[in-house]
């Protein structure tokens, strides 16, 4: 062992002399390696000396994770073929990568199949079968993920939870899910993170397009979002951490969800929303809201009666345009008193379904 790091230190010594420390040299050297992989487990267990890891038509054994918590520093993660799961009821994830500065992508032929019909039974995460996440990216900082084909998870897709983090071009089809008992299939749950940039993602699921419960400074545009909840930050409070600051979702479309966008904030909690800004969002075939703040939610379910622990405050929106279905409301506001200000609203143009006659504290600016 001894021998061959100190052979390898003698072979790498001129590409790495540029590097200061004789640890920081053989940790260069000993990972100048693209490795192919076949075996998830093989994967996992060689991860530290990879710099780049393809996986090549995985196939996750049931109960376990395709396991890249532990890469080295700016190791490439690229999948290739169809990446698939075994069976079994369990809470996952069915991927799990960490590290800082690491760059996943796929290959123009990849696929990763959650093969989620196996498990989906209408209920989700509420009942049923126990029923694996996705993908965590968790303390996933300073990297990349590009251009993945995902489908068919069985239930909530990525997990973020990292600091300064890009996912762009990531596609999440799970549209086989709407005939077939798809529940709860978020794609992007963003929570305790500061800096995540999420573009072009084109998501077709059965719940939020976008849900931020915490985090700031985070970026979602150029999505296009359909058969789900639509863009949503909420609900908001109730957990470890609960402020959401400088979130800009922008240049997107939500077609036939059940929201447009929406904020939802948890009653009697504590946290704050600031400094949130909607624009340039086009809406169509939304059957229950185009627009909803609202700041009574319980047991994930609206009370009705909103209180002011959680405010909103510095919201723009900006360029709302598009229609709902005919029986759905354009806008819906329910603020506690007080609990909603400094709004700026702008743009707002949707047609079809009909006004609310129940929002409450509405701040000036905005429109019910
Ligand atoms: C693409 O991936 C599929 C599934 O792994 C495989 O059967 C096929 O041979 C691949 N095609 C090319 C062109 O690599
Ligand atoms: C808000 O977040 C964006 C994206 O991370 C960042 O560029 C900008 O500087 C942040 N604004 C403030 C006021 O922190």
């Amino acid at each position: 062992m001894r021998s061959s790091v100190v052979s390898m230190l003698a072979l790498g010594a001129a590409v790495t002399s540029a590097f200061p420390t004789a640890s920081r040299a053989s940790s260069q050297v000993k990972r100048a390696t693209s490795c192919t992989f076949t075996s998830a487990t093989k994967a996992s267990e060689s991860q530290k000396s990879c710099s780049t890891i393809v996986l090549d038509n995985i196939e996750v054994p049931a109960g376990e994770s395709l396991d890249l918590s532990d890469l080295e520093d700016g190791t490439k993660v690229i999948f290739d073929g169809e990446t698939t799961f075994g069976y079994e009821e369990w809470d996952g994830p069915l991927i799990r990568i960490e590290g800082s500065n690491i760059i996943v992508t796929g290959t123009s032929n990849h696929t990763i199949n959650g093969g989620g019909a196996r498990w989906w039974d209408g209920e989700g995460t509420n009942g049923g079968k126990t029923k694996p996440k996705f993908f965590y990216a968790h303390s996933l900082d300073d990297s990349t993920i590009t251009g993945l084909n995902i489908k068919n998870t069985p239930v909530q897709a990525f997990s973020v939870q990292s600091d300064n983090i890009v996912l762009n071009r990531i596609t999440i089809d799970n549209s086989d899910g709407d005939s077939a008992g798809g529940h709860n299939t978020d794609a992007f749950d963003v929570s305790e993170s500061n800096g995540v940039t999420i573009r072009n993602a084109v998501v077709k699921n059965q719940d939020d397009c976008l849900a931020i419960n915490s985090g700031s400074n985070i970026v979602f545009t150029g999505g296009t979002c359909s058969g789900g909840h639509g863009l949503s930050i909420g609900s908001v409070g109730g957990r470890d951490d609960n402020t959401v600051k400088n979130v800009t979702i922008s240049h997107s479309t939500v077609a036939d969800s059940a929201n447009g966008i929406r904020i939802k904030t948890i009653s009697d909690a504590t946290g704050s929303v600031s400094g949130v800004t909607f624009s340039d969002i086009t809406l169509s075939g939304i059957s229950d809201y185009g627009i909803v703040f609202e700041q009574d939610y319980e047991n994930g379910s609206p009370t009705g009666t909103p209180t002011t622990g959680v405010p909103i405050t510095d919201l723009t929106v900006s360029s709302i345009t598009g229609s709902v279905d005919s029986d759905a409301e354009q806008v819906y506001i329910l603020c506690g008193d007080g609990s909603c200000s400094d709004w700026t609203w702008s743009g707002v143009s949707i047609t079809g379904g009909s006004s609310s006659s129940e929002c409450e504290n509405v701040p000036s600016g905005a429109s019910c």
